[in-house]
């Protein structure tokens, strides 16, 4: 039982034992990606989403002047599609690939075997904590920060709450328990401004962003996030699970569900400024793909394709570019070092 009778338990804990308890994990017992799971990835609508990275992180390589060592991260890595289309188009760039050490960061053990098997000709080394040999470090995140466990907190006449589960008679429900503002803002790391109602964050997050940009200061590199998000100073309420594709009661389905949440960019960009890191790029999925070439690419690649193949592929970029589908929803940050001056797709 995740939860004994009549026990409670903040939604982060929560979220961290229905999705990543050791047994019965909802990620440690299964893969979620793909049409027969729970959702799809970027990844996994395109091989083109994966190239477009690889060019992007040659030309990051090039520009802070072709380094003999160069560390790529990649945060979370599911069935380990884009580290392999990475590395795929890695093998036209002889010098570039020669210079590069690859490495995963993945929690699932699942997952991990799923990776290991698709990736089993390359040279990765899989990790499990964010300490790397001391060389420019780029870290590359599709979806992970989504899927890290959150804390919320709303206020209600002038007092403040934290988001638990409580567990009635084997029923879950959620509950507001009191919390001392000054204890939110010491997790926060930030000062809650004057009429913010709700507070919505992971505190994990958080604490990979200070590893990552302790990295990026020291040894030079920087990280490149997509993810789903909005960029506003007022959080919302985002928590949602989700199965097959569509929406689930968070507190059913238990380990068969996926619980995830909106990231907050605004929120992360500040973040990332108190962490000295201080250029920060935001935008579109829609706009970094189209200034990456993605279009190009695409039109290159499908020209002597059949028109059934060709619709396809073309059908598949619309969906990562479209308005209406991924194109705005998701999000790019990249950060890094002011001296680096590299800004390419934004
Ligand atoms: C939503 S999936 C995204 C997978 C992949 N990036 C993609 O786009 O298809 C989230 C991934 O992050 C991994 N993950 C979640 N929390 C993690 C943690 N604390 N440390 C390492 N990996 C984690 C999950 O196991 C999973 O591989």
């Amino acid at each position: 039982m995740i939860l004994k009778k009549d026990s409670t338990i903040p939604l982060d804990k929560f979220i961290d034992k229905v999705l990543y308890d050791k047994n019965k994990g909802y990620y440690m017992n299964s893969n979620p990606i793909g049409a027969g799971g729970d959702f799809i990835t970027s990844p996994n609508i395109s091989i083109m989403f994966s190239e477009m990275i690889a060019v992007w992180l040659i030309s990051f390589w090039e520009k802070i002047g072709c380094p003999k060592n160069i560390n790529i991260v990649e945060l979370g890595a599911g069935n380990g599609e884009m580290m392999y289309q990475i590395l795929n188009t890695f093998k036209k760039f002889k010098n570039c690939k020669k210079s590069s050490n690859f490495f995963i960061f993945e929690k699932s053990r699942y997952l991990k075997k799923i990776q290991k098997r698709k990736l089993k000709f390359e040279n990765i080394k899989w990790v499990n904590n964010l300490k790397f040999s001391k060389f420019p470090t780029i870290f590359i995140a599709n979806e992970f920060f989504d899927a890290l466990p959150i804390k919320q907190f709303v206020n209600k006449k002038n007092t403040w709450y934290e988001k638990y589960i409580v567990n009635k008679n084997n029923s879950f429900n959620f509950f507001d328990k009191k919390i001392k503002k000054e204890a939110i803002e010491k997790l926060l790391k930030h000062k809650i401004f004057k009429n913010q109602k709700f507070i919505e964050f992971s505190p994990l997050g958080n604490k990979i962003l200070g590893s990552i940009t302790n990295i990026i200061r020291k040894n030079n590199g920087g990280l490149l996030i997509f993810d789903y998000g909005y960029n506003s100073r007022i959080m919302f309420d985002t928590l949602q699970s989700v199965k097959k594709h569509k929406k689930n009661n968070l507190l059913k389905n238990i380990y068969k569900a996926d619980i995830t949440y909106l990231i907050n960019f605004n929120f992360l960009k500040e973040t990332i400024k108190k962490l000295k890191i201080s250029s920060i790029n935001l935008t579109t999925q829609r706009k970094f793909l189209l200034k990456m070439g993605i279009l190009e690419r695409a039109e290159i690649v499908s020209k002597n394709m059949p028109f059934s193949k060709k619709s396809d592929v073309h059908f598949r970029i619309k969906r990562l570019i479209d308005k209406k589908q991924m194109g705005t929803l998701f999000k790019v940050l990249f950060a890094t070092n002011k001296k680096n001056n590299f800004s390419l797709g934004f």
